[in-house]
């Protein structure tokens, strides 16, 4: 018996070389990737600073969310767009040879570096790492200001991927002393992040809901294991890592019901929606592991049994016609256009590329996992993925060594699944152009909607067609691969957090800081905002235009709370003041007579609490009530 597996998976090598030749049915489409990806890798390089065609004014390595400067402003970078496009760059890079594309993850290493000293409305660096959750800065690297979903927890795991990715390719190519000396340090703040505030909530990858997040949970797992890996061949600590083990056991234990991935979870308040999301097939690509030895490993691979049920459960969603129309008559296994979550209405809840797009990858990552596997299980619960595949599946294993069989049926299905997404893709594609915005209208004719040239839907081609050619990432972390603990506890670590000076972030220090919670009862009309200004540069130097924004999480009749909590140096006494931002465009308004006259008093550290840093605790709670003019709304 043991014989035989081993010479059915030396047949099976054979097999492996023939299966990313085969299944090209369709020369329409394959004539269109080959032409689409270039157009996708120029669309990407076009929204980069300093020399991207698109962006004029954005710095060097800042990738731009999208050309677009109204409706919607997408003209900002964020932290968890920039990595999943760097990430394919890279991946670009190191499969594809394109030696250009260096210079564009070197710059990305020095402006990350850079920007994890900038202190912004989520906090600063130092002491605690509290800045590195905050979701976009403007081009040019400086804070972004106003209100918005934040912290985004996504972002630090999502660039330690990244870099880690490029860092295990200096230390092979025998340039271990930069991965650690230059890109280390970027990636040791961002695990230490991660290890430090993993088990607390945050706003999720769409930037609507407060809680815990599938994709979060899981790019927070890679990157402490794959961090784990790094930083042993390096030589250096990771104490975060350590982490790694109870994330796991997080993501195992809190998201799947028994159909599917509920994407959201701890939610801060109800959202009102089934829990079916792109969230939970963007987040098993975004960890792929082509190597992976299982596809029961608890990271949830594209061919964990679970993803599969759960892809089906999220693609047959909106297989619904009265829901997108777009997709009627669309037969089973056909690829259909895929939206974010059905209850979406942001731009009038439309298809995404990128998502369309993600499910073909999801297909094309979990066929190669079989291959590598030489098997592939069927159980109770992807018994229904692979029933609309190969109607006679039944529960079982599938050895790749027979050569007619279901192993082949299914993964030739599979692929040609894989493609019928991309044909979906293409055939809303603008055939003069190319172009990919976000959306497409979800009935016919699914004319482009929402921001044009996103740069995620390019970098989500470019990923798409890399799978599909048969480019697949190095493998990555199984060699650090924690056990699931036989019982889930809350943790974190406390983190470590420096300057990275060798990529050239600036010596920013702290001495000793205070927590204030600002509190203010503010009664506010939909669409106005309340900030936080004073005589500290936290709070903006009395410039509105770099005030602390406040939440209105906990606004109710009764208390019209509005709150936010800054860290301040301590030994000081701190003037501020509430201010209002109207809508409409109409002025600022600030408060009047004792509410122009407020301080704070922020006693000086002891040295042990110089040394040890003053924790996350709010030192001080203010407890204020607006004084001055009350706005309106503009009515625009
Ligand atoms: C931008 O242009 C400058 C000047 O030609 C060049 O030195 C630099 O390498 C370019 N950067 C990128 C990312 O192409
Ligand atoms: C923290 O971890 C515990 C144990 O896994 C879990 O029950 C809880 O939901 C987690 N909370 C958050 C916000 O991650
Ligand atoms: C299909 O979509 C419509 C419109 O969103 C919705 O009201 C209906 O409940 C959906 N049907 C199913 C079976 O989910
Ligand atoms: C950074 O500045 C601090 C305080 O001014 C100083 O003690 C430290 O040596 C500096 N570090 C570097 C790397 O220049
Ligand atoms: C907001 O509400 C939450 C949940 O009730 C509570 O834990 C938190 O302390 C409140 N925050 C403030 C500033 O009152
Ligand atoms: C801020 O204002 C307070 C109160 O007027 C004052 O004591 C403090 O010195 C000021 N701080 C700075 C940095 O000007
Ligand atoms: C501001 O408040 C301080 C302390 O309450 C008081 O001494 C001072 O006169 C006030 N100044 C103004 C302009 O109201
Ligand atoms: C400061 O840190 C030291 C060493 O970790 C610890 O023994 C001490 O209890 C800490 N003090 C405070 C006030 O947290
Ligand atoms: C703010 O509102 C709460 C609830 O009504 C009240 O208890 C508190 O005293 C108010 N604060 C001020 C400064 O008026």
């Amino acid at each position: 018996m043991l014989s035989g597996i081993s010479l059915c998976l030396l047949a099976g090598a054979a097999v492996l070389v023939e299966a990313s030749t085969i299944d090209i049915r369709d020369q329409g489409l394959e004539a269109f990737i080959q032409a689409e990806r270039k157009i996708a890798l120029q669309g990407v390089l076009n929204n980069i600073g300093p020399n991207g065609s698109a962006v004029p004014g954005a710095h060097a390595g800042y990738v731009v969310a999208s050309p677009s400067k109204d409706n919607p402003n997408y003209f900002y970078t964020w932290t968890r767009d920039s990595a999943l496009t760097l990430k394919m760059l890279i991946d670009e890079f190191i499969l594809g040879g394109d030696k250009s594309l260096e210079v564009y993850i070197t710059d990305y290493v020095h402006g990350q570096a850079v920007l994890q000293t900038v202190t912004n409305p989520s906090g600063s660096l130092l002491p605690s790492g509290t800045g590195l959750g905050e979701p976009k800065y403007n081009v040019d690297g400086t804070r972004f200001n106003g209100a918005w979903g934040r912290p985004q927890r996504d972002g630090p795991a999502l660039r330690a991927i990244a870099l880690i990715t490029y860092a295990n390719w200096l230390v092979e190519q025998g340039q271990a002393a930069k991965a650690k000396d230059v890109v280390w340090p970027v990636i040791s703040n961002d695990l230490s992040y991660v290890g430090q505030y993993w088990n607390t909530t945050g706003f999720d990858l769409w930037e609507e809901v407060d809680g815990s997040s599938f994709f979060t949970t899981q790019n927070q797992y890679k990157s402490l294991v794959d961090g784990a890996a790094l930083a042993a061949s390096l030589g250096v600590p990771c104490a975060a890592c350590g982490q790694a083990a109870q994330v796991l056991c997080l993501l195992d234990q809190a998201y799947w019901n028994g159909a599917f991935f509920t994407a959201n979870v701890n939610l801060k308040s109800p959202n009102g929606r089934v829990g079916v999301d792109a969230n939970t097939v963007l987040g098993p690509i975004s960890v792929f592991d082509p190597a992976v030895a299982s596809c029961a490993d608890p990271s949830v691979q594209p061919c964990h049994s679970r993803a599969l049920a759960n892809f089906k459960v999220f693609v047959d969603t909106f297989r619904n016609a009265s829901l997108y129309p777009i997709n009627a008559g669309a037969g089973p296994a056909r690829g259909v256009a895929l939206g974010r979550y059905p209850e979406d209405v942001y731009f009038g809840g439309n298809p995404w590329y990128l998502i369309t797009l993600g499910a073909a990858e999801f297909l094309y990552d979990a066929a190669e996992q079989w291959a590598r596997q030489g098997r592939l299980a069927v159980d109770e619960t992807s018994l229904p993925f692979f029933r609309e595949l190969y109607p006679a599946a039944a529960v079982g294993v599938h050895e790749r060594c027979r050569k007619s069989g279901p192993f082949r049926a299914i993964s030739d299905a599979a692929r040609a699944y894989a493609d019928s997404f991309v044909a979906v893709a293409q055939r809303y594609t603008p055939a003069s152009t190319g172009a990919l915005s976000e959306q497409f209208l979800r009935r016919e004719p699914g004319t482009p909607l929402s921001a044009r040239d996103l740069t995620w839907s390019y970098a989500a081609f470019v990923s798409m067609a890399q799978r599909r050619a048969g480019l697949f990432p190095p493998a990555g972390w199984t060699s650090a691969a924690p056990r699931l603990p036989s019982s889930c506890a809350a943790s974190s670590a406390k983190g470590v957090y420096a300057p990275a000076a060798a990529a050239g972030a600036p010596n920013v220090t702290v001495g000793c800081v205070r927590n204030v919670l600002f509190a203010v009862n503010a009664s506010t009309y939909y669409g106005e905002n309340v900030y936080v200004v004073g005589n500290a540069s936290a709070l903006g130097a009395w410039r509105v235009a770099d005030a602390q924004p406040l939440v209105a999480s906990n606004y109710t009749a009764q208390r019209p709370l509005w709150f936010g909590q800054v860290a301040l140096e301590a030994g000081q006494t701190v003037a501020y003041s509430y201010v209002r931002e109207e809508n409409c465009g109409q002025p600022w308004l600030w408060e009047q007579g004792a509410g122009a006259n407020r301080t704070v008093v922020l006693p000086a550290c002891s040295k042990e609490e110089e040394e040890n840093g003053t924790g996350e605790e709010p030192f001080v709670v203010t407890n204020d009530a607006w004084v001055g003019p009350v706005g309106s709304s503009g009515n625009c």
